[in-house]
């Protein structure tokens, strides 16, 4: 089997128009290999130096191809500085404090649907799942926002790449930042120090729902995604009742303390007046890189069950997968790939919409 150090020096011969090459510049991310199949993302600085790198990423393909033991090599560009660059750290912007009570209508006016990812268990995919189905989203066409409304845990500035804070619009609403084509706003982007704990209060909760909507310049959005954070609390309490969400979906497990949890979301959602369109199972099956063994590790067929007794469809079915789970922790979601999970979540999107 090649070697990662094999391959990043192949790479680190490459010779950016700059001098420079693509290791040195820590362009390089997402790198797997798995048996022969060698898979990495070449990260442009912006859209136009993505477009202009084409001639390196073939070259590098070529290069790690010839490497022994390489049968097959996948290197996609991406432009991780997609982010607008807030002209001008903004003099003062500040979310927190109590809501505005007289303020009752809070959804951005140029997003055309806003659909929210709920589960009621922690730590089953939430936030994996809303990035991706944003990329994907995009990759089909749409113009797509993200919200991160995990305030206690914001996990979107890592899983989609961002770092900075956002800047401020001519009109002094909050600018977004944008990577990977999504318009991006997270509270993790506001705070000083990303160590940094949010100790809040419901009220807060809800005056911070109400800014990072209303006080924040949308734009023109075909699709709002939004990560809610688990449970049926003071986040979803808020969306629900100002009218913003026009759907939700529930990730679940197939476990049993996932589902029984997912089923609560489910009614919340309901008491709320919004339409569960679909359930979608994360961590449905792992398939071992070596002997291409499939083992049940949370169970088996549980959600495509509470999917078939509540009428609504099962959107998908994601494996435990590596090359997920990298792409979270580097900041380039695996549906900006060409791979079997990126084909996943296209499909995902193509049944949400
Ligand atoms: N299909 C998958 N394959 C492999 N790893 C995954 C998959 N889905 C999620 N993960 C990993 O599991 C962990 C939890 O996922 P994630 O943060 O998306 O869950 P969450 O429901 O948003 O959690 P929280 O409730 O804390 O917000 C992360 O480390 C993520 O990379
Ligand atoms: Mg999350």
């Amino acid at each position: 089997m090649p070697t990662e150090k094999a391959i990043m020096a192949e790479l680190g011969r490459l010779q950016l128009p700059d001098g420079d090459n693509p290791v040195s510049a820590d362009m390089i991310r997402a790198l797997t290999i798995e048996g022969g199949k060698v898979r990495f993302v070449i990260e442009a600085a912006s859209p136009e130096d993505a477009a202009r790198m084409e001639p390196i990423r073939a070259a590098a393909v070529e290069l790690v191809g010839k490497l022994d033991g390489v049968e097959s090599v996948s290197a996609v560009l991406t432009a991780h500085g997609a982010q607008s660059a807030p002209a001008k750290a903004p003099p003062k912007l500040s979310i927190g404090g109590h809501p505005d009570p007289k303020r009752k209508d809070i959804r951005p006016p140029g997003v055309k649907r806003i659909i929210a990812v709920g589960s009621g268990k922690g730590g089953v995919g939430k936030s994996t799942v809303s990035a991706n189905l944003a990329v994907a989203l995009s990759r089909g066409g749409q113009q797509v926002g993200l919200l991160d409304a995990d305030f206690y845990g914001p996990s979107q500035p890592r899983m989609m790449g961002i770092n900075g804070r956002p800047g401020q619009a001519p009109d002094g609403r909050i600018a977004p930042p944008q990577a990977h084509g999504i318009t991006i706003m997270s509270l993790g982007l506001m705070l000083n120090d990303a160590r940094q704990a949010v100790v809040w209060r419901g009220p807060m909760l809800m005056g911070a729902v109400q800014q990072l909507l209303g006080d924040v310049d949308w734009g023109e959005l075909d699709t709002l995604v939004i990560d809610l954070p688990p449970g049926t609390g003071d986040v979803q309490l808020t969306l629900g009742q100002h009218k913003v969400l026009d759907a939700a979906v529930i990730v679940s497990t197939p476990q049993d303390v996932a589902l029984i949890d997912a089923r609560k979301a489910i009614d919340m959602f309901e008491k709320l007046k919004v339409p569960v369109v679909g359930l979608i199972e994360n961590m449905s099956l792992y398939i071992c890189p070596e002997c291409g063994h499939e083992a049940h590790v949370f169970g088996h067929g549980g959600v495509a069950a509470e999917a078939e007794s509540m009428g609504v469809p099962l959107l998908a079915q994601l494996p435990i997968d590596l090359e997920t789970r990298l792409g979270g922790d580097e900041g380039t979601p695996v549906a900006v790939t060409d791979g079997k999970a990126a084909g996943l979540y296209a499909e995902l999107a193509r049944k949400l919409m």
